[in-house]
């Protein structure tokens, strides 16, 4: 499988970078001495795969990449664990994500063993970055760019796929304390036809004002929803959402304007597992408001790999304050925080085979 798209070809810093201190670990400001570099041109296909030291790249200006948005990208995490070794949560997933994502933007494929064989091993050469502090982790940024030198609006016939790593602490300087999150009714991230469901770049660019503005009102991010009706809800900038709704738990279904999340389906994955009724539909605000004055709506979590599992205390639709759990991480959060980190960290069984040790 190494040899697919040629041997790795491996280049050692010489000036190894001096590791941040673990209790001060924000969420990707610190990168690690190596990463993974690969081309891709009609002729060749993928070709000179290599591990090289972290450094800046040297790219055209007129590159396809800056001004038409041919860009996609993944993100997953190793986790140390107490024994020392290292795992990886359901790598495969988010390489057969990156694919569709490419599909999407007309942008070459990649085989998923290889990629994953790839990340390995530059894992394997940085695995003292992967930090030892609880809740700390590597966080692994794959991402492809169109990197053909032209400035007709067209396909880029040339692309780089690279990986690199970042040791993190919690996304949100939160950590585990519930977020504010308010509904957004005036911009809108994605419409069905259109990109959302890729991870690529364009569509975080679409969510930057947005975004601006709920933090300098003091909330963490917004909450979408959907393009047309602008009615129905979607997924937060980050993460997808799950409400409980009585003794149902309710989450968007997946209709081609939201991200599919590997949280998502662990999350669905792990409450039916414990005989927990979840409902994949279309879910307006509306009717989050009216279950909320009910008192059917008592919970409200996002999932995504940067952010776990992420409670929300308040939701802010219109002129309605929701306040959820109390203002406290809920009950289900906290046992989907500590089933879905026990697995990732190794702690408890998995009998999903979702955790993966390489090293
Ligand atoms: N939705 C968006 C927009 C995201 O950026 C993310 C993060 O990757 C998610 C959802 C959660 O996806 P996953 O659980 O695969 O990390
Ligand atoms: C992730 O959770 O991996 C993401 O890509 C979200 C990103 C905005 C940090």
């Amino acid at each position: 499988m190494d040899a697919m798209y040629g041997e790795i070809k491996i280049e050692r810093t010489l000036t190894p970078k001096q590791k941040p201190n673990e209790d001060k670990l924000v969420f990707g400001h610190e990168f690690t001495d190596h990463m993974f570099e690969m081309d891709w041109n009609k002729e060749q296909g993928w070709h000179d795969p290599r591990i090289v030291p972290y450094g800046p790249l040297t790219l055209s200006p007129a590159c396809n990449c800056f001004h038409y948005g041919q860009e996609t990208f993944e993100g997953l995490k190793a986790y140390r664990c107490e024994d020392g070794s290292i795992r990886l949560f359901r790598p495969e997933e988010n390489f057969k994500r990156l694919n569709n994502s490419n599909d999407r933007l007309s942008m070459p494929q990649i085989d998923v063993d290889f990629a994953v064989n790839a990340l390995k091993k530059l894992i394997e050469i940085d695995a003292d970055w992967v930090p030892h502090k609880k809740d700390t982790s590597l966080y692994i940024r794959p991402f492809m760019i169109g990197t053909e030198p032209s400035l007709g609006a067209h396909t880029s016939n040339q692309y780089k796929f690279l990986i690199i790593l970042s040791p993190v602490g919690a996304y949100y300087a939160t950590g585990l304390s519930p977020v504010k999150i308010y509904v957004e009714d005036q911009y809108v991230r994605a419409v069905r036809g259109g990109t959302g469901f890729a991870k690529c770049g364009g569509n975080y660019a679409a969510s930057m004002k947005a975004q601006d503005i709920a933090e300098a009102e003091g909330f963490s991010q917004v909450l979408w929803l959907d393009g047309v009706e602008r009615k129905y809800i979607e997924e937060v900038g980050a993460m997808n959402v799950f409400f409980v709704l009585g003794d149902e738990v309710v989450t968007p279904a997946l209709q081609g304007s939201i991200l599919p999340g590997i949280t998502r389906k662990s999350v669905i994955e792990l409450l039916r597992s414990w005989g927990v009724k979840v409902t994949e539909r279309r879910i307006s605000a509306e009717e989050l408001v009216e279950a909320y004055k009910e008192g059917k709506f008592t919970e409200m979590f996002g999932s995504g790999t940067a952010a776990v599992i992420s409670p929300v205390g308040l939701l802010r639709y219109e002129g309605t304050d929701m306040v959820l759990s109390g203002g406290k991480i809920g009950e289900l959060s906290q046992k989907l925080y500590d089933s879905l980190t026990g697995i990732q960290w190794g702690r408890v069984e998995d009998p999903f085979g979702w955790s993966v040790k390489i090293l």
